[in-house]
């Protein structure tokens, strides 16, 4: 490595996503390698490695000297659930979901809502909405939404079940959301109920255009769930996530 050459290192099967946000950030890079979870550049900059500190994709950048920048940590990511996700992979299911500044997006698995907040730090949408069964989770919410310092009226925040969410107004561009999929959280049979209910809340909440980007482990069920004479059906990634294979899935109407 030549003092101009960086490392990323990234998940595996989100290649493609990361080389977007490198070349649109830094369109002077040039890419020497690339490999299932790495990639290797050489750009010319003033400064140091602290510069790619915007790039949120990848899980961390190495210079030439070893010197390593996490670059999948948040600094308002205070609360933590079981299964949370990673919050460089959050940032990626926005990429893939095109959020833009009109948006209104929906998260009813939320979490500690790390979709819900990169969605609304990073692509400035217009407002999020966020729900999951546990109190917990929602409390993790609260703090990150407070430590990320976004203002009350960019999001909304509470606790239900997605079999009884008590939403009506066909508003939703986006569903961008993390399923639980048994493994570390709930297991299969109950996860049947879940899917199904998702997939009636997105009928009844989901504007015409709009566009449901998830990620889960239950492949055949969310086949099974979204049946393909209503919905149009993708698997657009297969990301290994700590050993887990989990499915980026993108779904529209017909
Ligand atoms: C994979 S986790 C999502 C993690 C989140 N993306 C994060 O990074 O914090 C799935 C979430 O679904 C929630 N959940 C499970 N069953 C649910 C149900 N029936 N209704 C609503 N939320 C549920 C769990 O409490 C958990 O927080």
């Amino acid at each position: 490595m030549t003092d101009t050459t960086y490392k990323l290192h990234i998940l595996d099967g989100t290649l493609e996503y990361v080389l977007k946000e490198l070349l649109e950030k830094y369109p002077q890079a040039v890419i020497l390698s690339t490999e299932k979870e790495e990639i290797e550049f050489e750009i010319n900059i003033d400064g140091n490695i602290e510069i790619f500190r915007n790039l949120y994709s990848p899980l961390h950048i190495e210079d030439c000297n070893g010197r390593i920048l996490k670059l999948s940590k948040r600094e308002w990511r205070k609360g933590f659930v079981p299964a949370g996700i990673n919050p460089s992979l959050a940032y990626i299911l926005c990429m893939i979901a095109e959020l833009k500044e009109e948006d209104i997006v929906l998260d009813p698995f939320c979490g500690s809502s790390v979709i819900p907040i990169t969605a609304l730090k990073y692509f400035n949408v217009k407002r999020v909405i966020c729900s999951d069964i546990s109190e917990k989770a929602i409390s993790a919410s609260k703090e990150n939404f407070k430590v990320a310092g976004i203002e009350e009226s960019k999001y909304k925040l509470f606790r239900s079940d997605i079999k009884s969410i008590k939403l009506s107004k066909r508003n939703i561009d986006k569903i961008v959301t993390n399923l639980p999929y048994g493994i570390r959280v709930g297991d299969h049979s109950g996860n049947i109920e879940i899917y199904k209910s998702l997939e009636l809340l997105a009928k009844k909440l989901l504007r015409k255009r709009g566009l449901i980007v998830l990620l889960t482990q239950e492949k055949k069920l969310i086949r099974e769930v979204f049946r393909k004479e209503e919905w149009n059906i993708k698997s657009l990634a297969r990301v290994n996530e700590g050993g887990l294979l989990p499915e980026v899935f993108v779904i529209k109407k017909r």
